[in-house]
């Protein structure tokens, strides 16, 4: 099911913004590059918010401790993290983006 989460405008560049589809908190960032991704909002490391880190290229970095998570993958690529954090597929159709999501 693909939902729609707001412009692609509606995000400055270099920022990201805090969604819930559900339960689930959701990072959508934008890079400065233009692209656009989404991340689980909770840091693999404890309970902060991950769209209050910082965006660098096609990383976040956490504003707690540092860590760093790939914006391709949810990987952590930096401690404290070790644990990845889940990524979903972002669609961009007319301006505007969509999140694929299982319905359960
Ligand atoms: S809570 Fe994110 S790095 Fe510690």
């Amino acid at each position: 099911m693909a939902v729609r989460i707001c412009a692609v405008e509606d995000i400055k560049k270099g920022k990201a913004i805090r969604v819930k589809i559900g339960e689930e908190a959701i990072a959508i960032v934008r890079t400065k590059a233009d692209q656009v991704y989404a991340l689980n909002d909770k840091c693999s490391h404890g309970e902060i918010s991950l769209s209050e880190g910082f965006v660098d290229n096609e990383t976040i970095e956490c504003w707690a401790h540092g860590a760093k998570f790939s914006l391709e993958t949810g990987e952590a690529l930096t401690l404290p993290a070790y644990e990845p954090v889940a990524k979903y597929e972002v669609i961009i159709d007319n301006g505007d983006i969509f999140l694929e999501i299982d319905a359960d």
